[in-house]
């Protein structure tokens, strides 16, 4: 009997003090794995040994990449793991400069995660400058696919918090398939010449959340794609940059709707645009709807609210035929500050499927250049209007 209990207790004991050991394992890829922090040892092999275990441990881990600075040649965190992750990045990661290096567009890739956290204040630096001059994709569909800093596939339940992407050699961070991921004080750094360095992409989403997040960077710093629903941009400071986007959208087949979109809280500065919303002429069908621009501060910004919906950059596409992207509910509230151009309110709509519900409240944007005042541009949309209209809402001939 009482050796019985003693085994009983025993293995009561050992169990606590296993489940205990796991739930404080932290898997650091310097002190177990290997790692150096010289910029020459590939971080990859210690990372990725660092993740197996993890992955497998029933208990939440954290793996952590501590202070110093690493090179890292491309890595792909798979799951689906047993347990919560976090990955605490600490250090500076450092990719590859030398484009050739990558035979895919991927760099740092986070695979069928769910309960995902990235933290620790470090640094995910693509080294783009070398391929920036050399980046011709917009013009060029057969150019080669640069690879994108941080790539977040079919990942739900995540967070990613004090954490910087830097001279990405293309998008920063790309968001597909994910639901509920939130990017908190998240910093995005590139320079204004960085070619199709977008900030935040998003496409086929549901429940994504960006707050207090500096982006400034070569091109859109937030894009939502085809498939963008119920996401929240707050508080965020975008600029230099191409500004906040919905699209561009209509160039594929089989696009998912846009619905759902709240931007509010943000400041704009020195950007190509502020908030709009394209897509393409002569475009495949699909919607967007249920979209709110609210509490927006505008300095020296282009086109600081627009939709366009003859969306043609470098003549791509037949402007006779109108988009087939039905927008709706859209509401643009207290936008105020300065515009770098004119046309400071552009609402060019489809004239195969005019705008509906579309609001425009307190908007007051001035604009200081020897061609006049701010003007505002109106087609297929009869905007609501309420509170002060500077510009004169659709005053000006479109
Ligand atoms: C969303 O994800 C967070 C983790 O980042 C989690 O705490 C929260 O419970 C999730 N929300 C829902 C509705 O699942
Ligand atoms: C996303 O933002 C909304 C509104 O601010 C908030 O209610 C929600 O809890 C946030 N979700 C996460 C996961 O942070
Ligand atoms: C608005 O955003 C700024 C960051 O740009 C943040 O400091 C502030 O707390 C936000 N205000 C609210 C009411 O969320
Ligand atoms: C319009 O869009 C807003 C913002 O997403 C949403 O809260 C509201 O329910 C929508 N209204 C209608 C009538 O669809």
């Amino acid at each position: 009997m009482g050796v019985q209990l003693n085994i009983g207790v025993i293995s009561l004991l050992l169990l606590f003090t296993s489940t205990a050991k796991a739930q404080s394992d932290v898997f650091d890829v310097v002190a177990r794995y290997g790692a150096k922090a010289d910029e020459e040892t590939d971080l990859r092999q210690p990372l990725l040994d660092a993740w197996k275990e993890a992955c497998e441990s029933t208990a939440p881990s954290k793996i952590v990449i501590p202070e110093g600075s690493y090179l890292l040649s491309q890595a792909a965190l798979e799951g689906p793991c047993k347990a919560p992750i976090e990955l605490q990045v600490q250090g500076t990661v450092k990719a590859p400069a030398d484009p050739s290096a990558f035979k895919e567009p991927n760099w740092v890739v986070f695979n069928r995660l769910d309960q995902f956290t990235v933290s620790g204040g470090g640094v995910f630096d693509g080294q783009g400058a070398t391929t920036w001059g050399k980046n011709d994709c917009v013009k060029n569909k057969y150019c080669a696919a640069l690879p994108i800093n941080l790539r977040f596939n079919f990942v739900s339940n995540a967070m990613i918090q004090d954490i910087t992407t830097k001279d990405s050699k293309q998008f920063h961070v790309n968001v597909l398939g994910c639901k509920n991921i939130s990017f908190l004080r998240f910093t995005v750094s590139a320079p204004e010449d960085s070619l199709n360095t977008d900030g935040i992409h998003i496409g086929r989403s549901e429940g994504v959340n960006i707050t207090n997040t500096v982006i400034k960077t070569g091109d859109d710093c937030v894009s939502l794609g085809d498939g963008s629903k119920n996401v929240i941009v707050h508080g965020v400071t975008c600029g230099p940059g191409h500004g906040i986007s919905v699209g561009s959208l209509g160039k594929f087949q089989d696009e998912e709707p846009v619905a759902g979109v709240q931007v509010s809280n943000c400041t704009l500065t020195n950007t190509q645009n502020g908030v709009r919303i394209k897509s393409w002429p002569a475009s495949y069908p699909g919607t967007a709807s249920d979209m709110l621009f609210e509490d927006i501060t505008m300095n020296n910004v282009g086109n600081p609210i627009l939709i366009d919906q003859q969306y043609c950059p470098w003549n791509q596409c037949n402007l006779k035929l109108p988009s087939r992207i039905k927008l709706s509910n859209i509401s643009f509230k207290n936008i105020r500050g300065t515009s770098s151009t004119q046309q400071a309110v552009k609402l060019i709509c489809s004239s195969g499927l005019p705008c509906e519900g579309v609001e425009l409240a307190d908007i007051d944007i001035t604009y200081s250049g020897p061609e006049g005042p701010a003007t505002s541009q109106c087609a297929n949309v009869s905007p609501k209007l309420s509170g002060k209209q500077n510009p004169s809402a659709c005053s000006s001939p479109a």
